[in-house]
């Protein structure tokens, strides 16, 4: 049996991850891809359903995202929201004209019962996309909703199952917003809901177990980050010993990190890891190196440099595991994404070596990634770990590393993160830290003049790290961090609170 696919086409804008994951909250699984993907790609994906969205996006501005119209006759029932009611509309021949008066936030009114709109209010909150007004739906269509100012902000052909609603995205995350994709899924395309995390685990251990030839050899690189551990427990869910991991300890790591990373994977999972402590030798790399960029290259090549060596003792080696995940995908292929990451390639692979690529997580969004470390029984610390630099604590010492700065910003880093653990607040928090900076200042203790480090906090929430904004901790938290800093790490007379989010900062203070 095939597995129920919907496809999401991208028109732009913020949201697009956000429907393509609510789809598979409702067990269906959901793939993104970008307006501009060609019928034939479409086809034969083998979907059973479309989803249009977009935002921000106006139908009647040169260079306005089209389709092919065959779209419309592939026989799949369609679901447009936003900007592909603006698109279903022309396509269709509907009468649509330029307006900016739409409103913010308006009420609609369901004017034709619908399975779209099966068991929902007669009234729905809406925040309809601008700039436009469909007057008149196109021959076939039923107006199902319009608020005070836009006759059509619902419409439906449900002969051939379109349909289409002015409204951004957003909206799902609303009880009536699952209900109307329930009610498309189920009620309207007839999808059973066959997707779920432990049928993924099943097929995918089945994929590799096909793929990887019994004599041949599988490497993974691990971190101790949850896509790297994650994907290294379900390759070895599915080939066992025939998986050995490579953990390089560049001394750049957290208090204890390394031991953590060890147990959890020797101990606990019982797995084939060689862990090379390769501290010496990336401090002495790093020996009077102050600037941000220099730190990163340098790192990254002795990265490449160890692993390679590593590698070479294992012999020929088939398949490189890969913790990429759904959103580096998208980022990549997306011709509508907006915004460019600059991949951090710290950690990644050597260029020359040959061998073929396994990414058993790169369909998935990073919740379910979470959801199959826990189904694989890794332990939560490491599932819900906030994100880690491969740089690691270089790139949060400015100027030049060194060990006893090291020491210091293990001490400060391990204190902030109990407290915040204390207080309940790590997984509201995208990535908490403390800061190095390459400054001394002058405070007082036990009536002694003292000259000493300053350290910095840091914690922002976000969705990706590619915005994020200062997390407003609770003061009394804050005073806990900051007195015990002071009074139990060495060498550190004060502590500040970096209030800034990103853009225009970064995340990492180099
Ligand atoms: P920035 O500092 O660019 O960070 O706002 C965004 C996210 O990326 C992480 N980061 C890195 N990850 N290698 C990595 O693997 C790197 O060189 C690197 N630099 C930043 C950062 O921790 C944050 O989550």
């Amino acid at each position: 049996m095939t597995q129920e696919l919907v496809i999401v086409l991208d028109f732009g804008g913020q949201h697009t991850e956000l429907v393509a994951r609510k789809i598979r909250e409702l067990h269906v699984y959901s793939e993104i891809l970008p307006y501009t993907a060609s019928v034939e790609k479409i086809k034969q994906r083998k979907p059973k359903a479309l989803l249009f969205t977009g935002e921000g996006k106006n139908i009647f501005q040169a260079g306005a995202p089209a389709i092919d119209p065959e779209l419309y006759n592939l026989g799949l029932p369609v679901l447009a929201l936003g900007y592909g009611l603006q698109l279903m509309a022309k396509d269709l021949g509907g009468s649509i004209r330029q307006d900016e008066n739409t409103e913010k936030n308006a009420k609609m009114t369901v004017l034709q019962e619908s399975d779209l709109f099966d068991g929902l209010e007669k009234v729905l909150e809406l925040r309809p996309e601008k700039g436009f007004m469909v007057e008149k739906p196109p021959a076939g269509f039923t107006v199902l909703g319009a608020t005070a100012n836009m006759p059509v902000a619902a419409m439906a052909d449900p002969e051939r199952k379109l349909y289409a609603l002015s409204c951004h995205p957003q909206v799902l995350e609303t009880e009536p917003g699952t209900k109307i994709l329930q009610n498309f899924l189920f009620k309207i395309t007839g999808l059973t809901g066959d997707w779920n995390i432990n049928g993924f685990i099943a097929n995918t251990v089945q994929r590799i177990r096909r793929a990887v030839g019994e004599n041949e050899q599988v490497v993974c690189g691990l971190s101790g980050g949850v896509d790297s551990s994650v994907a290294a427990a379900l390759v070895h869910k599915a080939i066992g010993g025939r998986l050995t991991c490579i953990f390089v300890d560049h001394g750049l790591l957290r208090q204890n990190e390394a031991r953590q990373v060890m147990e959890t994977f020797t101990e606990h999972l019982q797995m084939k890891v060689i862990k090379v402590d390769a501290a010496a030798e990336f401090l002495q790399k790093l020996k009077g190196v102050t600037d941000p960029e220099q730190k990163r290259k340098i790192i990254g090549n002795e990265f490449i440099r160890v692993f390679e060596r590593e590698a070479a003792k294992i012999g020929k080696i088939d398949y490189l595991v890969q913790g990429t995940v759904y959103p580096d995908v998208i980022e990549s292929g997306t011709e509508t994404t907006a915004v460019i990451k600059s991949h951090h390639n710290v950690g990644g692979l050597p260029e020359d070596m040959k061998f073929k690529l396994i990414e058993p997580l790169n369909t998935l969004f990073k919740d379910e990634v979470r959801q199959v470390g826990a189904a694989l029984g890794l332990p939560e610390d490491v599932i819900w770990r906030h994100p880690f630099p491969g740089p690691g604590l270089a790139i949060r010492i400015l100027g030049e590393v060194t060990e006893e700065k090291l020491e210091i910003l293990r001490l400060a880093d391990t204190i902030m993160i109990e407290e915040i653990k204390k207080a309940g607040l790590y997984r509201k928090i995208w990535q908490a830290f403390t800061v190095l900076p390459d400054i001394r200042s002058v405070g007082v203790m036990a009536g002694k003049r003292t000259y000493a480090y300053t350290i910095a906090l840091r914690a922002v929430t976000g969705q990706d790290g590619m915005t994020a904004d200062w997390y407003r901790f609770p003061s009394e938290v804050l005073e806990k961090i900051s007195h015990r800093i002071v009074t139990e790490v060495p060498h550190v007379n004060r502590v500040v609170y970096d209030i800034t989010s990103k853009p225009p900062a970064t995340i990492e203070w180099e």
